[in-house]
């Protein structure tokens, strides 16, 4: 009995794997969606699915993706539609959909089959494949977006869905993408955290069955958990080989990503809005879009996937990528809420004094009624305290020009205390539940952006001041509360709030943009918990996390650089941490660099040491900014972090160590290898940032190093507990 039934398995495999292994149907579609190195094929047979049947390296004779008819089968897929781009649910399905409904004559289920699929250029060197899906018994269209960037490798994903059905059809999930990758083993690396301590790594080898990653945060969404993780085929992630796929969702609320090792072993994910508490009902004849998941495929580990990403992002992505950024002083740290108009202005002095371009004078400007003096009372009320500024914002905009330095201002729009003459004007306008006690998260509330008088009001927020205040360089928008009390008074949908939110957000980014396209903005949200480039598409940077500790800030920053460029990455020295200053500038220095400490406390040497430190910044930042990172040494590997920026034409490198163990004997005691440099030519070292009183242990200027040489025996820093942070300038010697 036994026998048999293995004997006829047997004999099914083996007819199974001769369908597998021969060439796909001549009348089946193949549709090929390719980067520079990276094709995503998909395959439309006689019965018009539309499946995946290759994500990875692209091949060299495009007429042989025809070729493929499946991928990564290796037994039988009950339903044929494991690997389907975009999986319905109900129906045949039996795994994780990427799209569930109900009709509006109540059937649950949802077919999808291929209808056309077209390509055209998208501007910039981009090209968007469209694939039209349609279910053939209901007037129910799917078409998923692929933009394709070609030159930075990056593939940028997302749907529309629309319907002419009789009544409105309820969305219960409508995922942005749904990849399948096969492969032996699967590691994922995503990050974790909380205020102070965001972006930790974890990795993971995936196992059978559904891993999910999600908020239900709503604002401030990524302060646990953001959006962005890196998936490893077949081995844990490295740094310089193997197949990374690098991922993160263009969204700033709710999202869920959810990983599925499938019964035949085969991976596939669905990345978008979390479903959760967010039923979508969409009327007849309207288009809901969902965000863009956007992702590269790298096969030189997770180094090449982030240059790719960096790329893309200055290039397409993040306003004045290529273009400039400001240094500053922000008071926030210095004084608190506990400053006036002489306070500040003195520390335009102290600005100048040191070099920067701009001062920013953060939280607690705000209130008549009910002061800021205190994080308790006054978001919604945007008018300048009398008593801690009589003379209002635009004087304090004049003196700081008269004094040589730019004026920028924090905001937090989005917000409403419950102490506040906005809250007792608009009661509606804030998310709040009826018959429940409110619950604040940093004793605030969310204002309901779903509302469009709302947005209005957010807007205005910021339009009023840079009204009043033309010169105006900056302004940091801070979100320092989660969506607790979810719902809205106005939303006739309690369910599309999440959603609308985010919307309505968006709104009132892009008219700020659109209005002031060269002002920059700094997206903060309590720290790191809006990190994401739906919010980057309208803000020049973003500030990852409240700790500025240069020891701590090193990890932080080496997992946001996996995603995001340095140039949008800001990192300011202050006095948290026991690092000395040339560490936490050494440290700011790998992004956009700025200084939230008290001047006039600084010593003659440290003083003097920050002075030269900035102007060394203005001459390399192009290289930092511009150039491409290569993480040279993890921190979480040795005693020593270490990573370096080469400019496009390779001949200018940064190369920034650092000492991150306090073990007796730690230091860098052998060679680092370098990257990224031109084998051909010939560099000299030299070390920047020297601290006054004392001397290089490195440089000679006389001594060259071909790039071959520095790349494959490589130098020593010389990082060890006296030199616990190493700045290198690498020239291209004449
Ligand atoms: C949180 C931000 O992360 C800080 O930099 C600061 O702006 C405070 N908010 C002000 O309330």
């Amino acid at each position: 009995m036994i026998r048999t039934f293995l004997f006829s398995q047997f004999l099914l495999l083996l007819s199974l794997s001769t369908v597998l292994s021969a060439p796909a149907p001549p009348d089946d579609t193949h549709i090929v969606i390719e980067t520079r190195q990276t094709a995503l094929v998909i395959r439309v047979n006689k019965d018009k699915d539309p499946v995946i049947v290759h994500l990875g390296t692209k091949l060299s004779h495009p007429e042989e993706y025809a070729r493929i008819s499946s991928n990564g089968k290796r037994g039988e897929d009950y339903t044929a539609i494991y690997n389907s781009a975009y999986t319905p649910a109900g129906g045949r399905n039996l795994l994780e959909p990427a799209i569930q409904v109900t009709h509006a004559d109540g059937n649950p289920s949802l077919d999808l089959r291929y209808v056309r699929h077209e390509s055209k250029p998208a501007g910039d060197g981009a090209t968007l494949t469209t694939i039209y899906l349609k279910d053939p018994q209901y007037a129910f269209e799917v078409a998923l977006h692929y933009k394709t960037y070609p030159d930075e490798d990056v593939i940028e994903q997302w749907s529309t869905i629309k319907h002419t059905e009789k009544k409105a059809v309820t969305l219960h999930k409508y995922a942005s993408a749904n990849l399948y990758i096969p492969a032996d083993t699967y590691y994922l690396t995503h990050f974790h955290g909380d205020w102070a301590r965001e972006m930790n790594p974890r990795e993971e080898a995936l196992t059978e069955g559904v891993k999910v990653l999600d908020t239900k945060l709503g604002t401030r969404a990524d302060l646990f958990q953001p959006p962005s993780f890196l998936l490893a085929l077949d081995k844990p992630a490295q740094e310089n080989e193997g197949d990374v796929l690098a991922g993160t969702l263009a969204w700033s609320g709710n999202y869920q990503i959810a990983f599925e090792v499938d019964p035949l072993h085969n991976l596939r994910f669905m990345a978008g809005i979390n479903p959760y508490a967010s039923a979508y009902s969409l009327a007849p004849g309207k288009e809901f879009t969902t965000p863009a998941f956007l992702f590269t495929y790298s096969t030189t580990g997770k180094g090449g996937a982030s240059r790719s990403l960096h790329r893309w992002a200055r290039k397409h992505r993040i306003p004045q990528g290529d273009g400039n950024r400001l240094t500053l002083l922000n008071n926030w740290e210095a004084t608190y809420f506990d400053f006036n108009e002489e306070k500040i202005t003195a520390l335009f002095k102290d600005g100048k004094k040191l070099g920067v371009d701009l001062f920013l004078l953060d939280d607690g400007w705000f209130g008549n009624k009910y002061p800021r003096n205190n994080d308790h009372t006054s978001l919604g009320d945007w008018q300048e305290n009398k008593t801690k500024l009589p003379h209002g914002l635009g004087y304090l905009v004049s003196e700081a020009e008269k004094t040589g330095i730019k004026f920028g201002i924090w905001l937090e729009p989005e917000m409403v205390s419950p102490k506040s003459e906005l809250y007792e004007k608009h009661p509606d306008w804030v998310l709040k539940l009826p018959n429940r006690e409110e619950y604040y998260f940093r004793n605030q509330l969310v204002l309901d952006l779903s509302n469009p008088k709302v947005q209005d009001f957010v807007f205005g927020v910021v339009d009023n001041v840079m009204t009043k205040n033309p010169s105006l360089a900056y302004i940091k928008w801070d979100c320092n509360a989660v969506i607790y009390n979810a719902f809205s008074a106005t939303n006739p949908n309690p369910s599309h709030l999440y959603v609308d939110y985010v919307h309505g957000l968006y709104k009132v980014m892009e008219r700020v943009h659109t209005k002031y396209p060269k002002l920059p903005l700094m997206l903060c949200s309590g720290g790191g918990g809006r990190v994401d480039y739906g919010s980057l598409r309208y803000f020049t940077e973003f500030w990852p996390s409240d700790n500025t500790d240069g020891l701590e800030r090193i990890f932080i920053q080496w997992n946001y650089s996996y995603f995001f460029p340095a140039i949008a990455t800001c990192n300011h020295i202050t006095d948290w941490g026991k690092q000395p200053i040339k560490f936490r500038t050494d440290v700011a220095m790998m992004g956009k660099m700025g200084y939230d400490i008290v001047v006039s406390k600084l010593d003659e040497k440290e003083l003097q040491f920050s002075q030269e430190a900035l102007k060394t910044y203005d001459r390399l930042k192009p290289v930092i900014w511009q150039g491409d990172q290569y993480r040279l040494a993890s921190p979480y590997e040795g005693d020593v972090a270490s990573l370096m920026y080469v400019n496009g034409s390779k001949d200018k490198a940064v190369w920034f160590s650092y000492l991150v163990s306090n073990r007796y004997n730690a230091g860098s005691k052998g060679n680092i290898r370098l990257a990224g440099l031109d084998p051909a030519k010939t560099y000299s070292v030299q070390e920047l940032n020297v601290y006054p009183g004392t001397k290089s242990s490195i440089n000679n200027a006389t001594t060259t190093y071909s790039g071959n040489y520095l790349m494959t025996v490589g130098f020593n820093p010389n990082v060890d507990a006296r030199r616990a942070s190493v700045v290198l300038e690498v020239t291209e010697a004449n």
